[in-house]
């Protein structure tokens, strides 16, 4: 019997895996739209979107020919090679972007390594050695690379694996003053999430993107975007940024580009990309066909108007209602976010409760998700049914009235 068709149960994880993940106690074995099927046959409905991954929600037939016509051409040529979905996506996301160059790797964690090193190499080209601090929010995240925990403002992520790089300075999020206090000539990059999405979703104000922009051209820093969650629809615009019109230097975005297919991308202007001449950079797997060609497809179809609109209408489904369940049970103090990357804060009786509104939601058959121990966090496909997003919510009424009576 081959390994895969062995069977496995979820204590097994506990047996065979490194423990750096603490999973749900049930394996989902099938999707479809955002339901869910158990080993059971339990039926869940999905409101996590694999952390904002299956911007399509599961097996979306579009994604699903996509990848399958791919698997009977060509799967890997490495980069000694070029292919043509890596050309076909390149020219999608430039043609929809401020961006002209791509550079594909496979996570967001990679994107970003990708979009510091540029940065530091641009600045070493042309200003000097000297020019190479980085600066980023506190409380950001950016992936789990040594560099990316590093420039990331969470201490509890870097700590205990010796010697951090170095020229890396943390401001508080939201703060134009201390942004301003901090910058300096040495500054060769600031960096950015449009929100803050693993430690609360929270968006940035209109005021401090402007000024960061301004500040960075003023000190001849690049202003970099880290849309590893926010981008591919999840905001009701194709990236964030857009909602804003503050636009980046080199933006990071990965999740729900391939839909569920691991793909992450780095997006820049010419002059910047140059800094990165033949050899400077790369990776195995980057521009992989498989990839690309799902990813395509993802944005063939989130980047119309429909769906995009609907995006933004569907944001307003959940709120209206989250809102009417925070005042009713007195669970809520706001609910935030754009599009289809809301946060519920949980109000002061229920700070650091959020795992057990996880738990609870499980037990009524769905899938939500924390950001952080104090926000209920909801990422589901972009493409949700409002009939899967009304009986979600019910779900999650019942799983709150549970809580609270409890
Ligand atoms: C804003 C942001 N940047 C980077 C990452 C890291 O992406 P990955 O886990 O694909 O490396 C994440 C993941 O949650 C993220 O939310």
């Amino acid at each position: 019997m081959s390994v895969e068709h062995a069977q496995v149960q979820r204590a097994d994880f506990d047996q065979l895996m490194v423990p750096n993940y603490a999973p749900a106690a049930f394996i989902p074995v099938r999707g479809q739209g955002s339901r869910v099927w158990d080993q059971s046959g339990r039926e869940l409905i999905d409101f996590t979107g694999g952390i904002a991954v299956n911007s399509l929600g599961h097996c979306h037939p579009r994604l699903v020919a996509a990848l399958t016509e791919q698997a009977g051409k060509i799967w890997h040529v490495s980069n000694i090679f070029t292919n043509e979905p890596t050309l076909r996506l390149a020219k999608k996301l430039e043609d929809a972007t401020f961006a002209d160059r791509a550079f594909f790797c496979n996570s967001g964690a990679e994107a970003n390594e990708a979009a510091f090193k540029l940065a530091r190499r641009v600045a070493h080209d042309r200003f000097g050695a000297e020019k190479c601090e980085i600066i980023s929010a506190l409380d950001s995240f950016h992936g789990r690379t040594f560099f990316t925990v590093s420039v990331a403002g969470q201490p509890k992520y870097s700590d205990g694996f010796g010697p951090r790089p170095e020229g890396i300075t943390h401001v508080p999020y939201n703060d134009l003053a201390a942004l301003e206090a901090a910058i300096s000539e040495r500054t060769c990059a600031v960096v950015l999430e449009p929100i803050q999405g693993e430690s609360g979703i929270l968006p940035a104000q209109q005021a401090y993107l402007e000024g960061a922009r301004r500040l960075c051209d003023q000190y001849n820093a690049l202003l970099i975007f880290d849309e590893v969650q926010t981008g591919v629809g999840r905001t009701g615009e194709l990236f964030a940024y857009m909602h804003y019109g503050v636009v980046p230097d080199i933006l990071s975005t990965a999740k729900g580009l391939g839909g569920g297919f691991p793909i992450g991308a780095m997006l820049t202007r010419t002059d910047l990309a140059k800094h990165f001449s033949a050899g400077v950079h790369g990776t195995t797997f980057g521009g992989n066909p498989l990839a690309c060609a799902v990813a395509e497809a993802v944005i063939d179809v989130v980047n119309t108007p429909e769906v995009l609109q609907g995006v933004k209408d569907k944001h307003q489904r959940f709120k209206t209602r989250l809102e009417a369940i925070g005042r009713e049970y007195g669970i809520f103090s706001q609910v935030r976010g754009m599009g289809m990357l809301i946060g519920s804060v949980l109000s002061e009786p229920w700070k650091g409760k959020s795992r057990d509104v996880l738990v609870a939601a499980e037990q009524e058959a769905l899938m939500v998700l924390q950001a952080g121990a104090d926000v209920v966090r909801f990422a589901p496909s972009l493409v949700i049914e409002d009939a899967d997003i009304d009986e979600g919510l019910e779900r999650f009424e019942r799983a709150i009235a549970r809580l609270v009576r409890s």
